[in-house]
């Protein structure tokens, strides 16, 4: 197999590039990544020698170069997790998600298409997306695969528009597809402009917790090496055309997982119990705010057998560790431009 893995720089990403390169020593993995501020070749340091790893320079925007190197290196699957990721940023800047969520995953459907139509045997384009696609729940139900789309934000709104096309290349011209609709992945590697992170990085710096709203919005939160094995049992068992959710079973209110993740770094970082909580800082809500969010992945687990394999507490823990023991890691990517998105993004809203 040659694998082309978009995005594989990002979070998710460098989780299944590391999965798959290390599984799987007879397969060719290439991860093409534009290295926006949050891809950052550090997260795969530990696999970068690897004779079975190639890291390709590039955006999934440039229509050309996508095409000439896939004619160049005949990829016979492709996971695709390149995209602008974060809610709030799409909120101020809507265009880079509609060039990069939907442009993007056309040049690579359409790259795709070309050089497989004469064979679609043993071919895969799998598609990563998000449950922010469904929309908004109330305090009833859960997301199945059949829930109609419903998205709110220019973020979930671009995924969505991507999910559709995917499957118009799929009905269309018979582009052999799989999607994936995932909810809140946490772990290490995760840029701190997520809630988790962001969190994490201020109780470090005893900086107020700027809590949206009142703190009630829930969501369904997964470990992130989970989310990995699940893509690659879809990658290698899914069934071409159908979609399966990937979900935690794990729903938390803001406020009560921040409550929790305080009392994790007090005890940490050897402070007095309470002194985190006190940080806490109720702001201006985020505009079109989803509720909750609730995977139900009945179909992945029984048709798929895939299951998440740690408890919550335990994968807090495990990522909190792993950003006091890397904070280096940490400090170099809230240089510069972090601070800058920062103070644009919480000044004023307190
Ligand atoms: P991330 O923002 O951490 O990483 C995205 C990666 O894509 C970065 O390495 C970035 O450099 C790269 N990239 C961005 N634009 C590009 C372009 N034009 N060309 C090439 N590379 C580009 O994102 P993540 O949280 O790891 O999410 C990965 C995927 O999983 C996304 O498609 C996202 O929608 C989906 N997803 C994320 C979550 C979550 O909780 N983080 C949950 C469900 C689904
Ligand atoms: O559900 C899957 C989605 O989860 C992914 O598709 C997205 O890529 C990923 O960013 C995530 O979206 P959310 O908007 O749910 O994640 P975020 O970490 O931004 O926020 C989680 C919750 O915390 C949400 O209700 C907003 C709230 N929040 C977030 C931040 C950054 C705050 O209260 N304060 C904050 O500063």
């Amino acid at each position: 197999m040659k694998i082309l893995i978009t995005g594989g720089a990002g979070f998710i990403g460098s989780h299944v590039v590391r999965l798959f390169v290390n599984k799987y020593p007879n397969y060719e993995i290439y991860n093409l990544d534009k290295l926006t501020y949050a891809g950052n070749l550090e997260n795969l340091k530990d696999i970068e020698e690897k004779p079975n790893y190639t890291f390709i320079h590039g955006d999934i925007v440039d229509g050309d170069f996508i095409q000439n190197l896939f004619n160049e290196h005949k990829f016979n699957g492709v996971i695709h997790l390149a995209a602008e990721s974060h809610v709030d940023r799409s909120i101020s800047n809507p265009m880079e998600f509609i060039q990069t969520n939907i442009v993007g995953t056309v040049n690579l459907l359409n790259a795709a298409k070309a050089i497989w139509k004469d064979n679609f045997e043993n071919k895969l384009f799998y598609h990563i997306s998000t449950d922010e696609v469904y929309g908004s729940l109330n305090d009833e139900g859960f997301f199945t695969e059949e829930t109609p789309y419903s998205p709110h934000s220019p973020y979930s709104a671009s995924k969505a528009s991507s999910d559709h096309l995917v499957r118009a290349y799929n009905d269309t011209f018979d582009l052999p597809t799989v999607i994936s609709n995932c909810s809140n992945n946490y772990g290490q590697n995760q840029f701190p402009e997520k809630l988790i992170p962001l969190f994490i990085n201020n109780i470090i710096n005893k900086k107020s917790l700027p809590v949206y709203g009142k703190g009630i919005n829930v969501r369904d939160w997964l470990y992130v090496v989970d989310h990995a094995t699940a893509i690659d049992v879809i990658f290698h068992k899914g069934k071409v055309g159908e979609t399966y959710n990937i979900g935690g079973n794990n729903e938390w209110k803001n406020i009560d997982l921040i409550k929790v993740l305080c009392k994790v770094m007090d005890k940490k970082l050897g402070r007095e119990v309470g002194e985190s909580e006190k940080l806490i800082t109720y702001i201006v809500d985020r505009a079109g705010h989803d509720l909750r969010y609730a995977i139900d992945s009945t179909k992945l687990q029984k048709e798929l057998g895939w299951k998440p394999s740690l408890q919550f507490e335990e994968g807090l823990e495990k990522t909190v560790d792993w950003y006091l023991a890397n904070t280096e890691w940490l400090n170099n990517v809230t240089s510069g431009a972090y601070k800058e998105y920062y103070l644009k993004q919480y000044s004023q809203k307190e």
